[in-house]
């Protein structure tokens, strides 16, 4: 076979508290992204959100080598439709076309890379990107309108409500009424839109439950007050557009009280199971479920969907939907696709090959009715 070699922009880093993830995430893609098949552009974004390329910029943004920003070639792309091209920008301002890019993958996670932010300038130039468009990566990204979404699909969610940071000025003893009348203690609270446990915490009386709020404030407008469960942690990976397949289920067995940020990233000692030791009916069930609430908020692409389930009543809930989950080689998404007979290598393929289809499908739309 004689193939045109494509060119794939892999951007990594970014403006959230999860550059250092995306980081590793980059790491396991470009290992196995083939230099025959692909020209592969780096382009690493610092923690302030300038986009850098050159061969050492996912080195030089993790600290491996001793260079420097000014070392690196600034770079962007313009929102013009059918301008597929990224430029070099000089110190004086001018712009360079570096290459015309066939598919972009934003291996970015949280703000500015998985809330459909990054997704609407890509749109916006008519780009060919992996993951979800504009209104599933937003939609993912705030567990408050998530949540909204699934309860009106009559997928189960936790009883929750939302409140705001004006709210909690105008009557905070009103906001602590409101929540204590949701489920009794422990409640969770949790800013709107962030990940990677930030800013979430557990609260088992009054007191907890005001520090709660307070901090979660801190990182959103609006607040997530949820009952809190006792539960098995149980994680599924879709994979595709129109038509999405499940993975089979895993499990995470936190090694703090919840999956905390430190569970997460730092101790390190939290363990995954794969294949969930769980009931095989169950287990398809839950598959149901996290292709229905995938096709729910239109994804496309790729999700990890975690759920929650009661130790005692075997209740589960869906948690959350994440659109670009971490995505390291012993990451849970790609671990479970693994186990579900689906290569890494293969796995990365497909989610290119999807990101070219969507694309084609989205160049079928009109944009400007000219009458019959
Ligand atoms: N309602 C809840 N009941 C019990 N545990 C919860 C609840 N909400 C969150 N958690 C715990 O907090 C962790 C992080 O919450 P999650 O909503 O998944 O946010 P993030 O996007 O930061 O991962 C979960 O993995 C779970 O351990
Ligand atoms: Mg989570």
């Amino acid at each position: 076979m004689n193939h045109k070699k494509m060119t794939l922009a892999v951007l990594f880093g970014g403006r959230s508290g999860e550059h250092e993830v995306s980081l590793n995430s980059a790491r396991s893609v470009f290992a196995v992204l083939s230099p025959e098949r692909y020209n592969i552009i780096p382009v690493g974004i610092t923690h302030q959100g300038v986009w850098l390329t050159g061969s050492q910029v996912h080195a030089y943004l993790l600290g491996e080598v001793n260079a420097k920003e000014s070392d690196f070639t600034r770079v962007t792309f313009l929102s013009e439709p059918g301008n597929q091209t990224l430029y070099g920008i000089a110190g004086d301002g001018k712009l360079t076309p570096i290459a015309d890019v066939d598919v972009v993958f934003p291996l970015l996670h949280g703000t500015f890379g998985e809330d459909g932010t990054l997704q609407g300038s890509l749109e916006m130039g008519g780009f060919a990107y992996v993951g979800a468009g504009v209104l599933g990566s937003a939609v993912g990204m705030d567990k408050a309108l998530f949540k909204d979404v699934m309860r009106a699909n009559r997928i189960p969610v936790v009883p929750s409500i939302v409140v705001t940071r004006k709210d909690m000025r105008h009557s905070l003893e009103q906001v602590l009424n409101e929540a204590e009348n949701i489920a009794p203690y422990p409640l969770f609270t949790k800013p709107a839109n962030l990940g990677s446990s930030v800013g979430i915490s557990k609260c088992r009386n009054r007191s907890d439950l005001l520090e709660g709020i307070m901090e979660a404030a801190r990182f959103d407008r609006r607040v997530l007050i949820e009952k809190g469960i006792d539960a098995r942690e149980i994680e599924i990976s879709v994979l595709g557009n129109e038509h999405p397949r499940a993975s089979i289920p895993g499990e995470i067995i936190p090694c703090d009280e919840f999956y905390s940020y430190d569970a997460k990233y730092i101790d390190g000692d939290s363990e995954l199971l794969i294949p969930a030791p769980i009931d095989p009916d169950l287990s398809e069930t839950l598959r149901d479920i996290a292709v229905n609430a995938y096709k729910a908020i239109d994804c496309a692409g790729l999700a990890r969907v975690d759920f929650l389930m009661d130790k005692k009543t075997g209740e589960v809930y869906l948690n959350e939907l994440n659109t670009m989950p971490g995505f390291t080689q012993i990451s849970m998404y790609p671990k479970l696709w693994e186990a579900t007979g689906l290569s890494y290598a293969d796995l990365v393929q497909q989610l290119i090959d999807l990101a070219l289809d969507r694309k084609n499908e989205r160049d079928q739309t009109i944009y400007q009715y000219q009458g019959s």
